[in-house]
């Protein structure tokens, strides 16, 4: 059952011709669509609190429903890879060297280190020498931050991870129903996810987080329910939950001939958030982004937390002054062109206004928009750019005001969500999609 405004907003396709390259145009300052071309990354401005992305894209038994960039791992590829991502992080440190010679400005200080995947910890040693090699090379980051499969974090691979100063981790629980991991081919139990996340909870990280996804198929609210309830009650400091989206380029999507994103119902997907919300607030859990709760006092757990992120590994992306760009998703190719070429696949000139977009984009997602670190970034103020924007959504109980900072009030969670998705899912299905069919794009429009 759908909601009459989700049907008539983002259901009935000329209201979208209308509303969606008028906001786009509104907030970007541009009406043409965002363009990706072959180039070479180049810092050029104003780098602060700049924040990295590992990606490791292996799993031992890919999930259909993924739409991450992964492949079925393989000790020998594993090992070529591991080869060609260190000569990746000499080369991103030695772009980093040149921007702080040109410009004094640049703040050296790396704010985080996020490894994601796939599956980071196929190889926890591997994964040990990587982190090393990027402390070594690029700096300190603050915060680690790995991701981890249930089936690949044994006590001696969580040791490893402490050892190597890793201070955040995220398990991919996913559900505590064996008939639904079943379902949607996870390769563990929810035993082995019990376990998994009690042991990791126990090891004294300073943040622990649980991903859950919900809106499964035939999955009841009881079931989603009792999955909060004993994850919450294992102690973690965080959960993020996503309601499940079928990808039309992953297995999951090529096998149902999906030509769109499949999603949940608008009112299934608000009907568990809502009880998500209600039983995190129980647990005196506050609302943290559109999809996660965690313990008042934690920081935040997230790979989108800085504005300007440099990704290493096939397929991660660089958000950085002037310019986004995206590695080739193809492992062979990424390991054939290091060390004497970067992996630079696709490059996107951007101008200060979409800067400030995307910068509002995540904000928005994360639920708390801060006039001074706006200013801080951009050295103007927010509503010098978006007043009426910040001024309508306040007016309608979207927004509202504490401390200098608008929140997205918890009500209006939902809409910010389903807002963002026809932006953000759409252009990383197309710009997915397309890099998982060829190496070196010769142009993606978003
Ligand atoms: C890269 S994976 C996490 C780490 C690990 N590989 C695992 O699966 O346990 C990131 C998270 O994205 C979420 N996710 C993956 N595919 C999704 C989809 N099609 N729809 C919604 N969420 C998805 C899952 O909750 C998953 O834990
Ligand atoms: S969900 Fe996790 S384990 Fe499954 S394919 Fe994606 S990255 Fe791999």
């Amino acid at each position: 059952m759908a909601h009459p405004i989700d049907d008539f907003l983002f259901g009935f396709r000329p209201a979208q011709w209308f509303w969606k390259p008028a906001l786009h145009r509104y907030l970007t300052g541009s009406w043409s669509r965002p363009r990706l071309r072959p180039g070479t990354a180049r810092i050029s401005g104003n780098l602060r609190h700049l924040g990295l992305y590992f990606h490791i894209p292996f799993c031992r038994r890919p999930c259909a429903f993924c739409p991450y960039n992964r492949v079925r791992y393989e000790a020998s590829l594993y090992h070529q890879f591991e080869m060609a991502a260190h000569q990746e992080i000499d080369l991103v440190a030695q772009l980093l060297q040149d921007a702080r010679q040109r410009d004094s400005g640049i703040d050296p200080r790396i704010g985080s280190l996020y490894v994601g995947g796939g599956t980071p910890t196929l190889q926890p040693e591997s994964l040990a020498r990587l982190i090393l090699h990027i402390r070594e090379a690029l700096g300190q980051p603050s915060d680690v931050c790995v991701e981890l499969h249930p089936s690949a974090m044994d006590d001696d691979c969580l040791s490893i991870l402490k050892r190597s100063g890793v201070t955040l981790v995220s398990v991919g629980v996913q559900s505590l129903s064996d008939r639904l991991l079943r379902q949607i081919g996870r390769s563990h139990d929810a035993i082995t996810a019990l376990q998994s996340l009690r042991r990791a909870v126990a090891c004294g990280f300073d943040t622990v987080n649980a991903d859950l996804m919900f809106c499964l198929p035939t999955q009841e609210p009881e079931e989603l329910d009792q999955d909060i309830r004993q994850v919450l009650e294992l102690g973690v400091d965080q959960i993020s939950c996503y309601p499940i989206f079928g990808f039309p380029y992953s297995e999951l999507g090529k096998r149902m001939g999906y030509d769109k994103i499949d999603r949940p119902s608008g009112f299934r997907i608000r009907t568990m958030l809502d009880l998500i919300r209600q039983r995190s607030q129980d647990h005196g859990f506050v609302q943290r982004s559109v999809w996660s709760f965690a313990r008042p006092q934690n920081q935040k757990f997230s790979s989108t937390t800085r504005h300007h992120y440099l990704g290493i590994g096939p397929s991660a992306a660089s958000m950085i002054p002037g310019q986004f760009h995206v590695n080739t998703f193809s492992i062979q190719d990424y390991i054939k062109v290091l060390p004497h070429q970067s992996p630079v696949a696709l490059v996107m000139p951007i101008h200060r206004q979409f800067e400030m977009a995307y910068w509002l984009y995540w904000r928005v997602y994360e639920m708390a928009i801060p006039r001074d670190s706006f200013r801080d970034l951009f050295d103007t103020e927010l509503e010098s750019v978006y007043g009426t924007f910040l001024k309508y959504l306040t007016k309608f109980g979207i927004l509202d005001q504490q401390d200098g900072c608008y929140r997205v009030t918890e009500q209006s969670a939902y809409w910010i969500h389903r807002l963002q998705n026809e932006y953000a899912l759409n252009y990383i299905n197309r710009l997915w999609g397309q890099c998982r069919q060829t190496a070196w794009p010769r142009e993606v429009v978003l």
